[in-house]
């Protein structure tokens, strides 16, 4: 090992160190902007020494050098810009962008690794096995990752997409992939099983996440997050780097813990997620209840909500997606504060999956300053609805939809807020159309519930000056 390889190695091991405190900073809310930066810090030592070793590799190379320059900048501009103009409510679909490059470059970086005339015709099987199987997880994680970042834009529907005999199709396409990837092992290098691989790889990312919806979509994002890190780490294998390998298992033991988590949060295993999607394709997706009778349906003016909010003495505000894209976290906590001025006691019932990203509800009211002790995890807050006067449910639907409770449709089993379970229920949303999994939701036709349609910033600046006037009246 020559000096210079000495000094990549270490700065490399620094890279990885600071990656290792940046995590265990994010533990807790106080520490995780420090840990962050830790963490970029890691990753800017990362890159310019992959740079700098790149370019000392490829000597006179000018095609490499080109395809260096040409990379840093792409990858430069796009990352500045999209962190510096993303909307919050954008960052999951940006997310999921994210894990498709990184799984499709891990799948790139073992695709290249294996066409390279750099070693013998075969493989060893401590290259080959990590390369075959980094294309095959790397490239499911592009296509998968692309298809939830569609889903959760708006492109695709968020319902389960399904067409028939999908699961038949989904086993052929499964098995072409693996079979293909064993032979690559197997038999003296061969690109062209490889290429075959790639493309089966492809297509089950797409399969595997189309049939996705309703209460696994979370899980399944995760997931592709926790793949996205195992394909890394494979790719640090293939070529034989240690910062790739570090960085990769951490975001896969990060990913896999998060996953876990979540599809525990959500009653689901993981395993019938996966195997689920594979199973939906013929099965009949529920669409929850037919409560399409509108007639049932109270409309409230906000002065309305203002004076059962003043009257009661518990009111739990259940937050949801559609607060997040009204950024109207400083309105609610505006009422909130007023509420509690007032004498009322307010508190905050927080769903695990409530938006678009684990914790989403937890960062929109932090930005307002809410405190910690006002959000209510989602037992507790369903203890207090029983004693609970008025559940003010803001821009959320199908955390709080009472048709979880049945089976049978893309909900069912998924733990909810049992906000029908409060003495009043008020909604404010902008109409009677659905939430992300596109099911009707029975709490909105349910007798005690007042529907306040309107945006939810606006709606909440209305509700606060009706307050203010009745309670200074
Ligand atoms: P949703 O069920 O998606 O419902 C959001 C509601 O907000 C919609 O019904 C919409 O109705 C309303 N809305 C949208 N914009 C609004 C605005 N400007 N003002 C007022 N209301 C507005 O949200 P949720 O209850 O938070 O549930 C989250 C869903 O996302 C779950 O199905 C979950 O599985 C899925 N999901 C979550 C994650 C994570 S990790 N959190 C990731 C992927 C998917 P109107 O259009 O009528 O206003």
């Amino acid at each position: 090992m020559t000096g210079f390889e000495f000094a990549v190695g270490l700065l490399y091991l620094a890279s990885a160190s600071l990656f290792v405190v940046g995590l265990h900073q994010m533990r807790a809310p106080s520490t995780a902007r420090t840990g962050n930066l830790i963490s970029a810090g890691g990753m800017v030592i990362a890159v310019l020494t992959t740079v700098v070793y790149s370019l000392v590799a490829a000597g006179g190379d000018w095609i490499a050098w080109v395809a260096l320059a040409a990379g840093s900048i792409v990858g430069a501009v796009f990352g500045v810009s999209q962190a510096r103009t993303i909307r919050m409510t954008a960052i999951p679909q940006l997310v999921s962008v994210f894990n498709a490059v990184g799984g499709g470059a891990a799948a790139a970086v073992a695709f290249a690794a294996f066409v390279l005339p750099t070693t013998n015709a075969r493989l060893e099987l401590t290259v080959s096995i990590p390369v075959t199987l980094d294309v095959l997880i790397g490239s499911v994680t592009f296509s998968g990752s692309l298809i939830a970042a569609a889903k959760l834009q708006g492109i695709i529907s968020g319902k389960p997409v399904t067409f028939r005999g999908a699961a038949v199709v989904n086993v052929i396409v499964a098995l072409i992939a693996i079979a293909s990837g064993v032979a690559a092992i197997v038999l003296p290098r061969n690109t062209a099983l490889l290429v075959v691989m790639l493309v089966a790889s492809l297509a089950l990312g797409v399969l595997m996440v189309l049939p996705i919806g309703g209460a696994d979509a979370p899980v399944v994002v995760s997931l592709l997050n926790a793949f996205t890190g195992l394909a890394v780490a494979m790719a640090g294998f293939a070529i034989d780097n240690q910062a790739l390998i570090i960085a990769g298992a951490l975001v896969g033991a990060a990913g896999t813990i998060l996953t876990l988590q979540m599809a525990a949060a959500m009653n689901r295993s993981v395993l019938s997620i996966i195997l689920g999607g594979f199973g939906t394709g013929d099965a009949e997706v529920g669409a929850g209840s037919d409560d399409d009778d509108l007639s049932q349906i109270r409309s409230l003016s906000s002065d309305d909500v203002a004076i059962q909010l003043a009257y009661a003495r518990h009111v739990l505000i259940v937050p949801g997606y559609g607060l997040a894209a009204a950024q109207a976290q400083h309105e609610v906590a505006a009422l909130a504060a007023l509420l509690i001025a007032h004498g009322v006691d307010v508190k905050y019932a927080i769903h695990p999956v409530a938006g678009r990203m684990p914790g989403h509800m937890n960062v929109l009211l932090a930005e307002s300053n809410v405190p910690y002790e006002q959000m209510l995890q989602l037992d507790d807050a369903n203890a207090a609805f029983d004693n609970c006067d008025v559940a003010l449910v803001i821009g959320a639907n199908d955390v709080c939809n009472p048709d979880a409770r049945t089976p049978g449709n893309v909900v069912s089993g998924m733990p909810i807020l049992d906000a029908d379970h409060a003495k009043a229920v008020v909604v404010i949303k902008r109409s009677m159309r659905p939430g992300y999994a596109g099911i009707n939701n029975p709490l909105f036709t349910n007798p005690k519930t007042g529907m306040f349609f309107a945006d939810a910033k606006k709606g909440l600046a209305d509700i606060t000056a009706s307050v203010k006037e009745y309670v200074s009246a």
